[in-house]
C-alpha cells in the first residue's frame, strides 16, 4: 500500500476509520473483558478532556512541560501511598505493565551485578506470572525459571525453595495473577528472596488499583504490598483498575537510590545530556495527564465505590456459575479476576456459543477455562451474560477448536 497521491478528503478519512471500527469488539456494551476497563460516562468524559488537552505534548523533556513533570510525580506519589511504600521509595510512570516489569527486572539485575557480582542472573517467577516476565528475561539476558503452581494455582513454595539459587536476581509474585486471579504467597516468597539477597517484585499490575479498595470494603486481601518486608519493587497499572486510558502504569522501588539503575543518562553525542526514565524516548503526554485526572477525579471514595460495584457484580456472576452443576470457578480468586471450567463439559464449545452472541471471554489452558475480568460496566449486563452462559452450557455443540489466545 502507498500513500494516497493527493490525500483524502477529511470526511472520507473518518468515513473509512468508522467503517473499520464498526468491526471492533463492543466494549461500550460491556461485552469485553480485560482489554478495557470502562468505569462510567463521567469518568470517560474526564479522560477524553485530559487526553484532548495533552495530545500534542511530548513528555521526553520535563523542563519544557513542567506540568507533566508535576503530574507524573504526583501520580507516582499517590500510587506509592496507596501501596504503603515507605519514606524514601521512588518510581516513575511507564507505558504499561510490561514496561514497568521490564524496568523492575532491569533494576534487580543491575543491583545483583553491582552488589553481589552476579553476571548470569536468574528471574524466578510463577508459571502463572504474566508473559511480560518471560519477555523481560529475554530482553535482559536473564534465565527465566518457572515456579510450578500448587493445587490452589498459587506459586508452590517448596518448589520455589528448590529452584532459587545464588544467581537468582529476583523472585516474583502476582497480586493477583491474570490466569486465575489468585494472589501468590507474597510474604513467604519475599522472605525466600531476602535470604539470598535477591530482589522481590510484586506484580500488582491488575491489583494495584483494586486490592487496596477491596481491602477498604472489609474483604479479605492477603498481604501483597510494601507492608511485606522483602518486597523491593512493585508494578501497578493505572490503565487497568485505575480506569485510565491506555499507556499508564507505575513502577515503584522501595529505595529511590535504585532508580540510578533504571534511568538512562547519556552525554557522548553532539546533542548534550540525554536522560530517559524508561524504554521510550519521546513519550506521549496524554497518559500522564489522564492518569492524574482520573486519580484526582475519583479519589479514595470514587475508587472504593467502583470496587464495591465490581465486587458485587463478581459475586453475582460467581454465584450463578456455582449454581450450574457443570461449572466451577478454579481456585480462590481474591477479587474480580477469575477463571471457570468444568470436568463434565467442554467449556471451549460453551465459549463458541458466547462468541456467536458477541461476548469476548478469553480461553485458557491448563486447566481448560474461560476467563473473566469484571469492570463496573458489567453491572449493567449481568442478567444477559448469565442467561447466555446458562443457555450455552445447556445447548452447545462440539468445540470448533478455537485457540486459547491472550494477545
Ligand atoms: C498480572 C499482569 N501483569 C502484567 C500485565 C502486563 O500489562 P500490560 O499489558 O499493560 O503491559 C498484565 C496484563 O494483563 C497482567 O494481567
Amino acid at each position: 500500500m502507498r500513500l494516497p497521491e493527493n490525500g483524502l478528503d477529511r470526511d472520507e478519512v473518518f468515513r473509512r476509520i468508522r467503517e473499520r471500527k464498526a468491526e471492533d469488539a463492543d466494549w461500550h456494551g460491556g461485552r469485553t473483558f480485560s482489554l478495557i476497563y470502562p468505569a462510567s460516562e463521567e469518568v470517560d468524559a474526564v479522560l477524553a478532556e485530559a487526553n484532548r488537552l495533552y495530545v500534542f505534548e511530548n513528555a521526553l523533556n520535563p523542563f519544557k512541560f513542567p506540568s507533566l513533570r508535576i503530574m507524573e510525580q504526583e501520580v507516582v506519589a499517590m500510587t506509592a501511598a496507596l501501596l504503603n511504600a515507605p519514606n524514601g521509595a521512588g518510581g516513575t510512570m511507564t507505558s504499561g505493565g510490561t514496561e514497568s516489569i521490564l524496568m523492575a527486572m532491569l533494576v534487580a539485575r543491575e543491583r545483583a551485578r553491582v552488589e553481589r557480582g552476579v553476571t548470569q542472573g536468574v528471574l524466578l517467577a510463577p508459571y502463572s506470572a504474566h508473559p511480560a516476565f518471560a519477555k523481560a528475561a529475554h530482553f535482559l539476558g536473564l534465565e527465566h525459571r518457572q515456579i510450578p503452581l500448587d493445587d490452589d494455582f498459587r506459586a508452590d513454595l517448596d518448589a520455589a525453595a528448590e529452584l532459587i539459587d545464588d544467581d537468582t536476581v529476583v523472585v516474583v509474585g502476582s497480586a493477583p495473577g491474570y490466569p486465575h486471579g489468585v494472589v501468590d504467597p507474597i510474604p513467604e516468597l519475599a522472605a525466600l528472596a531476602a535470604e539470598r539477597g535477591a530482589a522481590f517484585h510484586t506484580d500488582a499490575c491488575v491489583g494495584g488499583f483494586l486490592l487496596p479498595f477491596v481491602e477498604r470494603l472489609g474483604r479479605p486481601v492477603p498481604p501483597f504490598d510494601f507492608r511485606v518486608e522483602g518486597v523491593t519493587s512493585m508494578s501497578a497499572d493505572v490503565h487497568k483498575y485505575g480506569y485510565c486510558t491506555k499507556g499508564a502504569s507505575v513502577v515503584l522501588h522501595r529505595n529511590d537510590a535504585w532508580l540510578e539503575h533504571q534511568v538512562f543518562l547519556y552525554g557522548k553525542w553532539p546533542g548534550g545530556l540525554y536522560g530517559s526514565p524508561a524504554v521510550a524516548g519521546a513519550r506521549p503526554a496524554s497518559p500522564i495527564a489522564t492518569a492524574w485526572a482520573v486519580m484526582s477525579f475519583l479519589g479514595e471514595k470514587g475508587y472504593v465505590d467502583l470496587a464495591r460495584t465490581v465486587m458485587e457484580t463478581t459475586d453475582r456472576i460467581q454465584a450463578e456459575i456455582d449454581a450450574m452443576p457443570q461449572l466451577h470457578v478454579w481456585g480462590e480468586p481474591v477479587a474480580s479476576v477469575f477463571a471457570f471450567g468444568s470436568e463434565e463439559i467442554d467449556v471451549m464449545a460453551v465459549n463458541d456459543v458466547l462468541d456467536d452472541r458477541g461476548w469476548n471471554l478469553d480461553r485458557q489452558l491448563d486447566p481448560a477455562a474461560l476467563h473473566m475480568m469484571i469492570s463496573p460496566k458489567h453491572a449493567e449486563v449481568v442478567e444477559e451474560l448469565v442467561a447466555d452462559l446458562r443457555d450455552a452450557v445447556d445447548n452447545h455443540g462440539e468445540s470448533r477448536g478455537a485457540e486459547a489466545r491472550y494477545a
